[in-house]
């Protein structure tokens, strides 16, 4: 099979098995699925599959191109099939009991980003929640002598963040931590900066999040209590003293929390909330008031 007609193939069996659908957008979903495992196979890019497309690929991964194509047709989502994504264009391995990382997060990044515009300082993160660890590695990298302790309270995510640690040579300046939320944390430890993404769907908006979301990605990264605003109570509660004085942190909210968001952080300074490039409300930044 050539390059050219596992592209095709790929797209007529998610449009047929899979979408159902023809308009613009399906097409374009399909696409990005079919590329994306494209490129992974063969550990290569966009630019590589388009300019190659006589390219003939070996047996054994046109078996595993139509393998992961069965996968994809029962909803699996892509960046699990391949066991990769990127994240703040940097690679991250995901998979079972993590979950993906958003390119919405990045937002988060950003900001921890832009309020520390000095690259070089010798910050300490929290990365509390940290799933893959995308966010606090992503920091880490952008902050080359800053340091991070990294927080969850489930083993796959301790266990995917301890890989991705090992994958960007960040071990010298990263601690891993099983942790419900602050409970095992030395006290003594005082953070520049505590950034935090949080499960937190509500029951209610649980019910429209699509089903390849919540047949494949732990509920435990999606479910924030019974009214999606727990762990923002936790944290608004716990969080202060755990900072240095005037020190941010950095949530990430839903795009129907930030009233709700800045109620909760009323006793913090200088509270305020973020949009992400689509306009949403994306995160909360509150600084740990003297
Ligand atoms: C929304 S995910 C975020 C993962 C990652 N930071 C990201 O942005 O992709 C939330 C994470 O919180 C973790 N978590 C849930 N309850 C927790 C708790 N009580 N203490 C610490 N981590 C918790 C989950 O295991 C999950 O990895």
């Amino acid at each position: 099979m050539k390059i050219k007609e596992a592209l095709g193939f790929g797209i007529d069996a998610l449009t047929y098995g899979l979408y159902l659908q023809d308009d613009k957008e399906t097409k374009r979903h399909i696409e990005s699925d079919v590329y994306f495992l494209l490129t992974s196979l063969l550990n290569s890019n966009r630019t590589y599959i388009k300019t190659n497309p006589d390219k003939e690929l070996s047996k054994e991964d046109e078996e595993k191109f139509k393998s992961w194509l069965a996968r994809r047709l029962s909803l699996e989502p892509v960046q699990y099939i391949s066991g990769e994504t990127e994240f703040y264009s940097l690679n991250f391995y995901v998979g079972k009991g993590v979950l993906i990382p958003r390119q919405d997060t990045e937002t988060l990044v950003e900001l921890v980003e832009k309020h520390f515009h000095d690259k070089k300082k010798e910050l300490l993160f929290m990365d509390l929640c940290c799933g893959s660890g995308c966010i606090g590695i992503s920091l880490l990298k952008t902050f080359p002598n800053s340091n991070c302790v990294f927080v969850d309270k489930h083993k796959a995510p301790i266990e995917y963040t301890l890989k991705n640690i090992k994958r960007h040579e960040l071990e010298k300046r990263a601690k891993v931590i099983e942790s419900d939320l602050f409970s095992t944390l030395n006290k003594d430890l005082r953070f520049d900066a505590i950034v935090c993404n949080p499960p937190y769907i509500s029951p209610q908006d649980l019910k429209s999040v699509s089903m390849q979301i919540t047949l494949f990605e732990p509920i435990e990264a999606l479910k924030g209590g019974t009214d999606g605003l727990y762990y923002y109570r936790q944290v608004a509660d716990s969080g202060q003293r755990f900072l240095k004085p005037s020190a941010p942190l950095f949530m990430e909210i839903g795009y129907n929390q930030s009233k709700d968001v800045c109620q909760i952080f009323k006793n913090w300074d200088k509270t305020t909330i973020h949009k992400d490039l689509t306009g949403n409300p994306r995160v909360v930044k509150a600084l740990r008031p003297n």
